[in-house]
């Protein structure tokens, strides 16, 4: 062999490892990692399994479990905590606030790549007017604790269910209700745009779904063809109710004037098995679902009314939890199971697990 051949040879293997490494990283996802389950793989499996045999790339916790955080530590894998929703009042107090940062995010970071403290799971949707009320002075409390602390690169920010909007069938349409906007709402979507921080949504067209909806309603959930929803104000038609979800929270925020704020999926999925009453539980349904949704925020494509924009994403949820209280479908929106055999691929193996 020439001196000549064996640098082509070099150079072809270059450039394949370079395509084979551009395929394995063209998307990422995240994934809601919940623990309500008694045979989970340890956080430091689960942080390796994550990192040699998926591209998932970022995970959100429901609470700072201190061996998940040790777990995820120099894996490079980004990690979103909560904070509980019954700790949101006092935590408004700047000393319980900078103790809070100190216990929860300090002692790991930056080994453990914490980016952002989500403050309390969908709290507007609980109805709870003393969680209400201190939302924003927590999140703001908190905020400034991790400024004092030196921290600059976690932002804090809370999810919200779709429920916070009204007349969304038509996503032009949709605004924040009343109820929630000028008191709540919009001193919130301040506080996001001072600090670059996203506004976190929780979009589920799955609830919207039950046995009894027409089967061109199930279609566009499902993004089967269908004739879909025509929006008047945009003669847009919309033929994904997930698409629809996302520009719906678009028109709201950008009715209050803050089109400008990036939009984070923070929990979207489909369960793969559900009570004989949820036939729409399947793994089919699943795989449908979550493919195309991923296809959605990763592609680049964007929306009608946000194009070309990419949505960071947290998949719910990473593994199958058999605590979970409450109907089959509850206990099954896993994409693997605890000894992590996937219950479907939705192409989020990397090609080094697939070997
Ligand atoms: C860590 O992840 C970021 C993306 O979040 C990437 O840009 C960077 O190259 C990664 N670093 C290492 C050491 O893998
Ligand atoms: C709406 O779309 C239809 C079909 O593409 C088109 O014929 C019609 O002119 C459009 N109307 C407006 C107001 O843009």
């Amino acid at each position: 062999m020439t001196a000549t051949t064996t640098t082509s040879i070099t150079t072809a293997l270059l450039h394949l490892s370079t395509l084979l490494h551009l395929s394995t990283t063209a998307f990422s996802i995240g994934v809601n990692y919940g623990t309500l389950a008694n045979d989970l793989p340890s956080p430091s499996q689960v942080a390796n399994f994550l990192k040699t045999q998926t591209i998932i790339d970022s995970i959100k916790i429901f609470d700072t479990n201190p061996d998940i955080l040790r777990g995820f530590a120099n894996t490079n894998i980004t990690v979103t905590v909560t904070v509980g929703n019954g700790d949101i009042p006092a935590l408004v107090d700047a000393n319980a606030a900078s103790r809070w940062v100190a216990n929860n995010i300090e002692q790991f970071y930056p080994q453990t790549r914490i980016k952002l403290i989500a403050v309390g799971n969908e709290i507007l949707f609980t109805g709870n007017k003393e969680w209400i009320s201190h939302l924003v002075p927590c999140i703001k409390s908190l905020h400034q604790a991790l400024v004092r602390a030196g921290i600059n690169d976690v932002k804090v920010s809370t999810p919200y269910t779709l429920g916070i909007l009204q007349n969304s069938v038509q996503p032009s349409a949709a605004r924040i209700k009343p109820a929630y906007g000028k008191v709540v709402f919009a001193p919130m979507l301040e506080f996001l745009r001072q600090t670059k921080s996203p506004l976190l949504v929780n979009p589920y067209p799955y609830f919207s779904c039950s046995p009894s909806i027409s089967p061109s309603m199930e279609d566009y959930i499902l993004f089967k063809p269908n004739p879909g929803i025509h929006d008047d104000n945009t003669n847009i038609t919309y033929t994904n109710m997930f698409v629809a979800m996302m520009d719906a929270v678009y028109s709201a925020i950008k009715a209050m004037g803050y089109d400008d704020l990036d939009i984070v999926v923070a929990e979207s999925g489909w369960p793969s098995l559900g009570d004989p009453n949820q036939p729409m539980c399947t793994v089919e349904n699943a795989v449908l679902y979550n493919k195309n949704m991923i296809k959605v925020v990763t592609s680049g494509e964007g929306t009608p009314l946000m194009p070309k924009r990419r949505f960071e994403t947290y998949v719910f949820a990473l593994f199958n939890e058999n605590l979970k209280p409450g109907t089959a479908a509850e206990r099954n929106w896993g994409l693997f199971r605890p000894d992590f055999s996937p219950v479907y691929d939705v192409g989020i193996l990397s090609n080094i697990g697939k070997v």
